[in-house]
């Protein structure tokens, strides 16, 4: 269960060199291929020429440029809110976000397979933390029932599940939050720029956008680059500017990465074939390895898709055997993980053909097809 970091040599789109071989990589989130998009990367290069790299200074004291301020504009347009405020990453972010919502004498009510950026936020809040069992929403509801009469209740949900790909069920969650009197903030971590017609995430494909009280989004996943943020009303952002720690306490972003990110939701925006076929790549996906292995990847059907081998020696050996035959796939083991539950994380990019898709399936049953005996 060691960890060591591995380094990649080279990086073209999907296809790397990494300890010499050549691989193509399954367990990026450069999702729609937009972190080397050459729009992308020259709304970044032209940013340093304006701005120099390092922003020098935190957003309250001179850290704020006319970048900033725009993609702020930008998101809180492209999601149909009146604000948003950017954080250095999705982990900061969260950690405003649950925050903002809950502190001593206050109950947060967790989805077990959470991220670990909400677990931390969570304890970091100094409310009481219960945990319901993943997607279970009966035993929330009971939960909730045990907490009815503390002054705030607040639940908390990645959209779609970092590890396994399956979406929460927000449309239970917003009538269980409304019959409860409690928040809910959403974690849109891997949604956004991915799901929903305009690529504004879960919410916005289940249609519950006006109910949801917090979300938080990344700049580092679809986006192709770095950086999180908190979309909401004018009183929350405000609120978060006075208050949010992970906001008020640290350097900005650099001016270039948000005018890197600008150019990437400009790109989601006009550009949705890239996450149709994305979605499309997904499906076809998860029939190949249904069909041609036998192997079944859960109820998910994004991007993400898990293999559970169980054992972390086993799911360490799948990867090294992957990685000998040209694929990049990383085996996830606890803590990540929870026990017994060690697998193959497989991330699509819509940069991929299907082509790619079946030459992994394939390396899949090579990788797989031994250590089944
Ligand atoms: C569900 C979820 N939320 C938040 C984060 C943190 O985002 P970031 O990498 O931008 O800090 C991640 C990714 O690492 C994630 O998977």
């Amino acid at each position: 269960l060691f960890r060591s970091l591995g380094e990649v040599e080279t990086l073209d789109g999907y296809h790397a060199q990494v300890r010499g071989r050549n691989v193509r990589v399954f367990c990026s989130n450069n999702y729609l291929g937009l972190a080397d998009d050459p729009r992308v990367v020259d709304a970044a290069r032209r940013a340093i020429e304006r701005w120099g790299w390092g922003a020098g200074s935190s957003r309250l004291i001179s850290g704020t440029t006319a970048d900033h301020a725009a993609l702020e504009r930008k998101i809180a347009s492209f999601k149909g809110v009146q604000g948003s405020l950017l954080f250095g990453s999705g982990y900061l972010a969260n950690l405003a976000a649950v925050r903002s919502a809950a502190g001593d004498g206050d109950v947060i009510f967790m989805d077990k397979l959470c991220h670990a950026s909400l677990i931390d936020a969570a304890r970091c809040s100094g409310a009481e933390i219960r945990v319901y069992p993943h997607k279970r929403y009966e035993r929330l509801e009971r939960l909730l029932s045990r907490y009815a009469s503390k002054s705030r209740r607040v639940i908390v949900t990645d959209s779609i599940f970092s590890m396994d790909g399956d979406v929460a069920d927000l449309v239970a969650l917003v009538e269980i939050k409304k019959r409860w009197n409690a928040a809910l903030i959403v974690d849109e971590a891997h949604a956004t720029g991915v799901l929903g017609e305009f690529g504004r995430g879960a919410a916005e494909m289940l249609g519950v956008e006006d109910e949801i009280d917090v979300s938080v989004g990344t700049l580092s996943k679809a986006l192709g680059g770095i950086g999180g943020f908190i979309t909401g009303g004018r009183t929350l952002i405000d609120f978060l500017i006075n208050t949010a720690r992970s906001f008020i306490y640290t350097t900005s972003l650099p001016a270039a990465a948000c005018a890197a990110a600008s150019a990437a939701i400009d790109i989601v925006q006009s550009e949705p074939e890239r996450r149709n076929r994305l979605n499309e790549l997904a499906d076809y996906f998860r029939e190949s390895i249904r069909e041609k292995l036998g192997l079944d990847s859960g109820d998910g059907r994004t991007q993400i898709a898990s293999i559970v081998l169980g054992d972390p020696e086993v799911a360490t050996k799948a990867a090294d055997r992957l990685l000998e035959l040209g694929f990049l796939v990383p085996a996830i083991r606890p803590p990540t993980t929870p026990p017994g539950t060690s697998r193959l994380r497989i991330s699509l990019t819509a940069a991929m053909s299907r082509m790619d898709v079946d030459d992994l399936v394939e390396a899949l049953g090579c990788a797989l097809e031994p250590l089944r005996k």
